[in-house]
């Protein structure tokens, strides 16, 4: 164990660099509102943290595939149960296609209640001529560009709690209470997208899942009494890059005395935040939770070790993921060369696929985009790798909306640059629909048996 390691605490972060944290201004209002959320129940506990870490360990070996899947950022002027009701749908959808193609446990884990803070590429933004901070997520300021809205409040930390709260209460009931049953596989398919292909394909699946149900109920088979067909585990995960709010949810478990962040059940670092000195890795090295790194084409195999040592010395299965966003032009090149580097240091490492990030662009009408194909080309080139390599393509992380939108273009039921504006509501990047969700889900079924 080295020096920092053994001296690390929930507040250990503050003596290193912190990339990304806002300027907040009023450190009385910034210390109350922490002293604040200190005070407040924990949002997950400690023992769904250790059961998402066995079923992360378990996709390391090849024996689950993870999906990971929700908002790019999650919004305060959002928070409807339709909403989220339709979020989960469509991931419920997609883990059954996943299911029922790969024949493997699909562990699901949504971008969900606690995803509301955004690394910025540049401090402050500059619109005919006047600058003003840039938007940072609903956790610290307001996406409208004025002085007011954009400068940071502290109060916005609680109130990202508090939603989150919601949210999760709501996600419990649903996944809990007979929304996420096996029996409902039909309900799930939303009427605007059932008539197209894509939902047609769907419907052929849930008739064989409902075939199959019906043989095992002919075969004596108590079906009421087992509760894996009436319910879903149902994971959270976010960035955890606003660290006073992470460090003010860090509890230590009354069972083990070990510490976790209970903001949610896995944290990250994203690509920005990912320096092995700095105050983000220090900060998720001490935790238990499983936490997983952002990787961009430029990362390379010294440091990808180096935050293995840093975040899973003890090389604990499930620990540590690595979610890969090379985009579609470099996965095949930038890949390798870290896997085979984990691979040889015999790390059990899991392996994510974001096909999103690598691959926006911005259209001639301004909107920020990206081309299905490139996302569908990235997770095939994932795939590829992780064949050649003999290595375990572990899951996939996307977002994604359960409406209607037009943000991405292509997809099975195209959408052109030219439609871009006529749905376009994401407040951070742009998401994959209804029907482009489950057109990449049939895809990634493909590979999975092509394998
Ligand atoms: N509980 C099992 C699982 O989560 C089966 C299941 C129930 C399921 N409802 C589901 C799978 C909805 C996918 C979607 O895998
Ligand atoms: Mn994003």
């Amino acid at each position: 164990m080295d020096a920092m390691a053994r001296t690390w605490s929930p507040e250990s972060w503050r003596e290193l660099p912190a990339a990304q944290q806002p300027d907040w201004g009023d450190p009385g209002a910034l210390d109350l509102a922490l002293k604040e959320l200190r005070n407040q129940p924990p949002l997950v506990f400690a023992g769904e943290a250790r059961a998402l870490k066995a079923a992360l360990g378990a996709a390391s070996r090849g024996e689950a595939f993870v999906l990971q899947a929700g908002e790019c950022a999650e919004s305060f002027d959002n928070l409807s149960a339709d909403s989220i009701r339709d979020q989960l749908k469509i991931i419920l959808q997609i883990a059954v296609v996943l299911t029922y193609a790969s024949g493997l446990p699909i562990v699901k884990v949504g971008r969900i209640a606690g995803q509301f803070a955004k690394p910025r590429s540049s401090a402050n933004e500059l619109v005919g001529g006047l600058e003003l901070p840039a938007f940072r997520g609903h956790m610290v300021n307001d996406i409208d560009f004025d002085a007011a809205s954009r400068r940071p409040n502290p109060k916005r930390l609680l109130r990202a709690y508090h939603q989150s709260a919601s949210t999760l209460n709501l996600l419990r009931a649903f996944t809990k209470g007979g929304f996420a049953d096996l029996n409902q596989v039909h309900m799930w398919n939303q009427e605007f997208v059932a008539g197209s292909p894509q939902g047609r394909r769907y419907e052929d699946i849930a008739s064989a899942i409902d075939r199959a149900l019906r043989f095992m109920a002919a075969c004596g088979i108590n079906l009421t009494s087992d509760v894996s067909l009436h319910q879903v585990d149902f994971y959270t995960c976010h960035e955890a890059l606003i660290l006073g709010f992470e460090e003010a949810l860090t509890r230590q478990d009354s069972l083990t005395g070990d510490w976790y962040d209970c903001s949610a059940h896995l944290l990250w670092a994203g690509e920005r935040t990912r320096q092995a000195g700095g105050a983000h890795i220090e900060f998720l090295s001490g935790l238990k939770n499983p936490v997983a790194c952002k990787l961009g084409p430029k990362a390379t195999p010294a440091e990808v070790l180096e935050l293995c040592e840093r975040l899973d010395p003890d090389g604990e299965a499930g620990r540590l993921t690595f979610i890969t966003r090379m985009g579609a032009k470099a996965v095949r090149e930038a890949l390798p060369p870290l896997v085979r580097a984990i691979r040889d240091s015999g790390r059990p490492v899991l392996w994510v696929c974001d096909p999103m990030h690598g691959n926006t662009f911005e259209a001639a009408s301004g909107h920020k985009t990206r081309r299905f194909d490139d996302v569908l080309d990235e997770v095939k080139g994932f795939f590829e790798v992780h064949h050649g390599l003999g290595t375990h393509p572990g899951g996939i992380h996307v977002e994604l909306t359960g409406d209607d939108v037009t943000e991405c273009v292509g997809g099975g039921d195209e959408i052109f640059v030219d439609d871009l504006h006529q749905r376009y509501e994401t407040a951070c990047d742009p998401r994959l629909n209804r029907s482009q969700s489950l057109d990449l889900a049939f895809l990634v079924a493909e590979m999975y048996r092509g394998q």
